[in-house]
């Protein structure tokens, strides 16, 4: 099983111990440019859980190309003392440790003071909005010499190797782009930057592997390729996406309903006789092993699969159950919001030298667990996987709380899926009593003594105070629970926070509803982050959904709803409609923990009982809260 997953593979000098690769991500666990004591040990938990080799992340090799405040400075002579913390913690384990070496040219997502932005020509980019010079010769000369300098500093600290970025849109991509390099000397063929960097790399650091990353569903893509391949590049990386639209920057990270192996539809035109390395939502090993053995690649970055998961290369094949990637990009949200890495469904990604391991349990406890939505999940699993003995209580017939509550809506459906088949396989395989379909009480809960209890009730709709006649009138959540009917006119008052009126708008609008999305906020989806919210809005806008920003809910009255502009309040608008459809935030469901204290059981809350919020702080939260249940005297 696993035998070519698990095989070494040859890239120029180095040889990997398997083929399983964390390709180049930006962990936000960087500062003033260089590597953290938290970096080096996010590398060297996946290193040690067997990853066959790690691609450091994109690395600027010149002022004008860091991308946020946080990009590591591949120029900086300190680097090489950071990049030897990161070697010394992960090639003991015997992974190759290669960095990308890069240049953003028009993307830059930090914010001021920035430094000016250069590209081939002046061309605005849409999605950072960034107003770039064209760079100068010198420019130019300047940053081959960056590449150059930034290679020999990862060869003088110990790396295996180094990778050119030419994919995602950024410098060198810009360069083979007929729509940005407008220019009309010697760099106006994109090959003259691309062949330029090769060749500076290869000779400042000849003993290093080198490769080079490119867009597989980038039409400069092949030819990009081929002129690596030209240069006799070891490897190539295939990717997807493109970080100057908000759709191509999705694409980067393909969340459900994008289906698994999303990358393998692409790789095929980039077979040029070096080894293929691709990666995009492959996530189990099982179809990681197909796709090589079927010679369609020679390795594959399994990297969001590795953020949920740095074991996963040791546990294939053993049994051992995988922390599965649900694909809720939350590990990119934290990345644009610049703040460090973090994953869903391990609460330890991110905070190796923070948060241990749970420690087996003993003496074993007794521990009730009220909620079987992701807090209660979470609490469950950590407490039963070290030995608790541990029983869920859920009022539902079914687990996963909010995150299973519309098996229809496209947006979310899928990664609740994928949530809930997660947390059902590891109760089973620790042994929890689960038990659906129960009304919790106080007496219920004392029946069972318990030594803890963990209260993750969750939450409820808001119902907001205000005239509400003569239109019919429904919660987001219930239209999830699948009261959709079809027909009608129908008015989704969001607030714009969670996603459940986005996704109560477009199950409505696939039941053939007339439906206006009338938001409170200044964009759709304000609060949800953009790696989801672009693909709602293709989505709704595809469905034929009508978007009202800036309107908040005043009331419903004679078949008419009325809302008011958020700026101008005095400004109203009167929508005829059969049906108002309510998503005006959640309330916390937190009267069984007050009972239970004042019963005297030792009590923790977790999740939305505490205050409505994400999926993340819900697992975290579930986590911590299992800890300090089944810790004391
Ligand atoms: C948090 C995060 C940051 C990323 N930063 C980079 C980067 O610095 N350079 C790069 O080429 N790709 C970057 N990517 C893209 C990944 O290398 C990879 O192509 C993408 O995650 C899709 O693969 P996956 O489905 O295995 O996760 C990043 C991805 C994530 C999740």
């Amino acid at each position: 099983m696993f035998s070519n997953l698990l095989s070494s593979l040859r890239l120029g000098p180095v040889e990997i111990p398997n083929r399983i690769v964390s390709t180049a991500h930006q962990t936000t666990l960087v500062h003033e440019h260089l590597p953290t004591d938290e970096f080096v040990a996010y590398h060297e938990a996946r290193a040690s859980g067997g990853v066959g080799l790690i691609v450091l992340e994109a690395t600027a090799v010149d002022e004008s190309g860091l991308l946020t405040s946080h990009t590591l400075g591949g120029y900086l002579p300190e680097i090489v003392d950071g990049y030897r913390r990161v070697a010394s913690a992960v090639q003991p384990h015997g992974t190759r440790l290669f960095v990308q070496i890069f240049h953003g040219g028009r993307e830059q997502i930090a914010s001021a003071p920035r430094p000016a932005a250069l590209a081939p020509s002046p061309v605005p980019s849409p999605r950072f909005r960034t107003e770039p010079r064209a760079a100068r010769p010198a420019d130019l000369e300047r940053i081959v010499v960056g590449y150059a300098r930034a290679a020999s500093l990862a060869a003088e600290a110990g790396l295996d190797g180094v990778e050119v970025s030419a994919a995602h849109r950024y410098l060198i991509e810009q360069f083979f782009d007929p729509s940005l390099n407008l220019r009309t000397d010697e760099w106006a063929d994109g090959r003259t930057l691309l062949t330029a960097v090769l060749r500076a790399v290869r000779e400042a650091a000849p003993q290093l592997c080198l490769g080079v990353r490119v867009s597989g569903d980038s039409k400069r893509g092949p030819e990009i390729a081929e002129a690596a391949v030209a240069e006799r590049v070891d490897y190539l990386s295939v990717a997807l996406g493109d970080s100057s639209t908000y759709l191509g920057s999705v694409g980067i990270v393909p969340p459900p309903p994008v289906e698994d192996d999303a990358v393998a539809a692409h790789v095929e035109r980039f077979r040029l006789g070096v080894p293929v390395i691709a990666t995009s939502r492959i996530v189990d090993p099982e179809s990681a092993e197909r796709l090589i053995t079927g010679g369609l690649v020679d390795a594959v970055g399994m990297t969001r699969a590795l953020i949920a998961d740095p074991e996963l290369p040791a546990k294939a094949g053993t049994g051992r159950r995988i922390l599965r990637c649900i694909g809720c990009n939350t590990c990119i949200a934290h990345y644009n919001a610049g703040t460090g890495i973090a994953c869903a469904v391990n609460p330890r990604t991110g905070r190796e030298l923070t948060l241990p391991s749970s420690q087996p349990g003993t003496p074993a406890r007794r521990v009730v667990v009220v909620g079987g939505g992701p807090a209660g999940l979470a609490a469950a699993t950590d407490a039963a996987e070290v030995g608790h003995a541990v029983t869920l209580l859920e009022r539902a017939d079914r687990l996963g709380g909010q995150m299973a509550l519309s098996r229809a809506a496209p947006g979310t459906a899928e990664v609740g899926r994928q949530l809930v088949a997660l947390y059902e396989g590891r109760l089973a395989d620790a042994e929890v009593e689960v038990r659906l379909g129960v009304e919790v009480d106080l007496g219920f809960v004392l029946a069972l003594a318990p030594d803890a209890v963990v209260v993750a009730t969750g939450a409820r709709p808001y119902v907001p105070d205000r005239p509400l006649d003569g239109v019919e009138v429904t919660q987001s959540w219930d239209v999830l629970s699948g009261r959709t009917p079809s027909g009608l006119r129908v008015v989704v008052a969001d607030w714009g926070g969670d996603p459940s009126g986005l996704d109560a708008a477009e199950v409505l609008a696939l039941a053939r509803n007339d439906v206006t999305l009338a938001v409170a906020s200044v964009s759709v989806g304000e609060a949800v982050h953009q790696y989801r919210r672009n693909l709602y809005l293709q989505r709704l806008y595809r469905a034929g959904v009508h978007v009202l920003q800036h309107h908040a809910l005043a009331g419903a009255v004679d078949g008419h709803v009325e809302l008011e502009n958020v700026f101008a309040r005095e400004l109203r608008l009167r929508l005829p409609a059969d049906l108002l459809i309510l998503a005006q935030g959640r309330i916390p469901d937190d009267a069984l923990a007050r009972q239970l204290v004042e019963a005297g059981l030792r009590v923790e809350e977790a999740g939305d009982c505490l205050s409505p919020r994400s999926l993340e702080e819900a697992v975290l939260e579930g986590t911590l809260a299992a800890r300090r249940a089944c810790a004391f005297a």
